[in-house]
């Protein structure tokens, strides 16, 4: 039988979010072992031990429901970045508070102004609350600000940011940050999704968050999906005026975050020395893949996260399944814009040679 259920246009046109595969669904459609996926931007060294043992050891308690805004986490997470408990809201990912606020403040007839390179997910969000996805063009592979704040208008909402940007791995210094709010009208809210920040070394590179206090309308995001190694525990962060913050519970599902997930992400923020050292290990291997992409002659984008965009001789979806075929799951990137690029975590050594064999395999390189 046919689904018959009446859907609305604006959900049957949605192109839904395409997911980096895991390890195990490689595998199993195409026979092989030993596959090295760098196609999520995860922690190649898994999660941090201390955030492991806290997780296990809150096991005995999973028949109690989780605390419903996560007090400790967010008491946590304001120790850490010196920020009121009551600016801290938390989301089953930092995408489901991207979701959150376009559920708050989209509609029909309004818009979100977003760049054109940046994470799919701000699209879909827009598109699924039935309002228009405002594209604006990048300034090469970085988001040109000044553009997004010329295309606000009178029906914008929302304005979207990753800082760094995913998949390009390209700043925006604070400073036009910064400009950027002072833009665009106190009435719109403005997402600064940071993240990646924690990988950033550069001197005019800054978090958004000392921004809050002059700007009401400003929403930071942050993520213990990369840096600290809890992708699958689905947990993220906000950073806002109470009064921000309050709008957003509105539409917040009671439980959001898992009682597991809110006690490892206490553990992992304790764990800093992991980070550190992820982040140290993090840049060596960027020099490292990069110098040889360079010898090699494929072009890429110079990044300050834990990824690369790569541009290579043609549909970069043909690339990503002969590379598949390797056992080596990187990600082509049509979906942001990129058709002819794949981006690549960085993984550990072993992972970014057999990354880099397989591609100069499938490139008629070797
Ligand atoms: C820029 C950006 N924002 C948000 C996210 C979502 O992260 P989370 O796992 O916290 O939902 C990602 C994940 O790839 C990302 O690249």
């Amino acid at each position: 039988m046919a689904l018959r259920i009446r859907v609305p246009a604006h959900i049957r046109s949605l192109t839904p979010y395409v997911p980096g595969k895991p390890v195990q669904e490689v595998e199993r459609e195409l026979g092989l072992t030993d596959t090295v996926k760098l196609a999520s931007n995860e922690n190649p060294f898994g999660p941090s031990p201390k955030a492991l043992e806290a997780a296990r050891n809150h096991l005995p308690s999973l028949h109690f429901y989780p605390e419903g805004g996560g007090f400790y986490l967010c008491q946590a997470l304001g120790r850490h970045f010196g920020i009121g408990q009551d600016r801290v809201i938390l989301g089953n990912g930092s995408v489901e508070l991207i979701e959150i606020a376009a559920r708050a403040l989209l509609e029909p007839g309004a818009n979100a102004v977003m760049s054109a390179g940046a994470f799919a997910m701000y699209r879909i969000a827009t598109l699924a609350a039935n309002a228009e996805a405002r594209e604006v063009p990048m300034a090469g592979r970085t988001h040109d600000l000044s553009a997004m704040a010329r295309a606000v208008d009178a029906s914008t909402r929302m304005v979207l940011v990753a800082n760094p940007n995913n998949p390009t791995g390209t700043y925006n210094p604070l400073s036009e940050v910064a400009r950027l709010l002072e833009e665009v009208p106190s009435d719109v809210l403005v997402i600064l999704d940071e993240a990646y920040k924690e990988f950033v070394d550069r001197r005019d590179y800054g978090t958004a968050q000392g921004l809050l206090e002059r700007h009401p309308n400003l929403l930071v995001l942050g993520t213990f999906s990369k840096v600290y190694g809890l992708a699958g525990l689905r947990v993220g962060y906000g950073f806002g005026h109470p009064d921000l913050l309050a709008l957003l519970h509105k539409v917040r599902s009671p439980f959001n975050t898992s009682s597991i997930a809110q006690v490892a992400a206490i553990a992992a923020l304790g764990d800093q020395s992991f980070v550190k050292n992820y982040v140290a290990f993090n840049r060596v291997e960027m020099a490292y893949l990069c110098g040889r992409l360079a010898e090699m002659g494929f072009a890429f984008t110079p990044s300050v996260t834990n990824f690369v965009l790569v541009d290579l001789p043609g549909p970069a979806e043909d690339f990503y399944q002969k590379l598949l075929r390797e056992g080596v799951i990187v990600r082509p990137m049509a979906m942001s814009g990129f058709p002819g690029s794949i981006r690549v975590t960085l993984h550990r050594r072993e992972g970014n040679d057999r990354f880099l064999k397989a591609l100069a395999k499938v490139c008629g390189k070797s």
